[in-house]
């Protein structure tokens, strides 16, 4: 029997794109599925049982999209609903299926960028005060001093696309001159948001000379390629047949309009609703 299962992306909106992208470039005989809830973004400054119950609702539409494994392509709902619905929910609803985040994968490489051993963090307001990245990174890379600093605002501009405006970049650059004021040690800063990479080129403009830019896209990419490799039980019922569908609960062309330009490829989404 034709293998024909899908790997699904999961994201409060544009963010998870920027994974999806360099996933497809490592990985493109596969059969993706993405789903932006860009309709409840964003999700940074929520409350955990809203988060929760959101992610939960989009991995149940991409299991029902025929997803065997679905990655949380968003730090916040790694960050916040990862685990509680790998321990109660997965078991029950798809035990032979799997759920995973970009935390973990990510932390695992941090530790081979920096010189200095002062990362900076920077993520939503969940992912900050999770302080996930403080305790993966304590737990891969002991060595490391990690800053973090919370930038509530940068997925609001991000997903109306008000970067670029004299206020927008105003407040990128206080937030990144805020995480330089906590340590000005930092030789590399991890978008520990999967929204950042968008605006990646302005924020490599604003930290000082030398310091590194990581999007944790690639550092994901090369890490599921990993754990296919790892898994063939898994990786066995996935189709080889390449496709990429995008589902979106904004309006479609809201979405397709500015997740083309982000994929860099011509996005075609349908709209979805989530709630019930
Ligand atoms: N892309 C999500 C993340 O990585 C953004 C969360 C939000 O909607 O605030 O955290």
């Amino acid at each position: 029997m034709e293998a024909n299962g899908s790997i699904g992306f999961f994201d409060s909106g544009f963010g998870g794109l920027t994974v999806l992208k360099s996933v497809v470039s490592v990985l493109p005989r596969f059969d993706f599925v993405y789903l932006g809830d860009n309709a409840r973004a964003p999700y940074g400054n929520k409350s955990f049982d809203l988060i929760h119950e959101y992610t939960l609702e989009g991995i149940e539409f991409l299991f029902n999209q025929g997803c065997e494994l679905v990655i949380l392509a968003c730090n916040t709902a790694s960050a916040k609903a990862l685990r509680t619905i790998q321990q109660n929910e997965l078991p029950l609803l798809a035990p032979e299926k799997r759920v995973l985040g970009v935390i973990r994968p990510s932390a695992e490489e941090i530790g081979n960028y920096s010189k200095s051993g002062f990362v900076g963090i920077l993520g939503t307001e969940g992912t900050i005060k999770s302080a996930s990245y403080v305790l993966e990174l304590n737990k891969t890379s002991p060595q490391i001093q990690v800053i973090q600093h919370a930038c509530p605002l940068w997925v609001p501009l991000i997903e109306e696309e008000a970067y670029h405006t004299e206020a927008g970049r105003l407040i990128i650059a206080k937030d990144i001159e805020a995480l330089f004021n906590k340590n000005s040690q930092i030789d590399t800063i991890v978008l520990a948001c999967t929204h950042y990479p968008i605006i990646q080129p302005i924020i490599e403009e604003l930290v000082p000379k030398g310091v590194q830019v990581l999007n944790q896209g690639p550092l994901v990419a090369h890490k599921l390629e990993d754990y296919l490799f790892r898994h063939p039980e898994l990786t066995k019922r996935l189709s080889k047949q390449p496709q990429t569908r995008f589902f979106t609960t904004e309006s479609a062309s809201y979405f397709n309009e500015h997740a083309s330009k982000i994929f860099g490829q011509v996005v075609k989404a349908k709209h979805i609703q989530l709630t019930s």
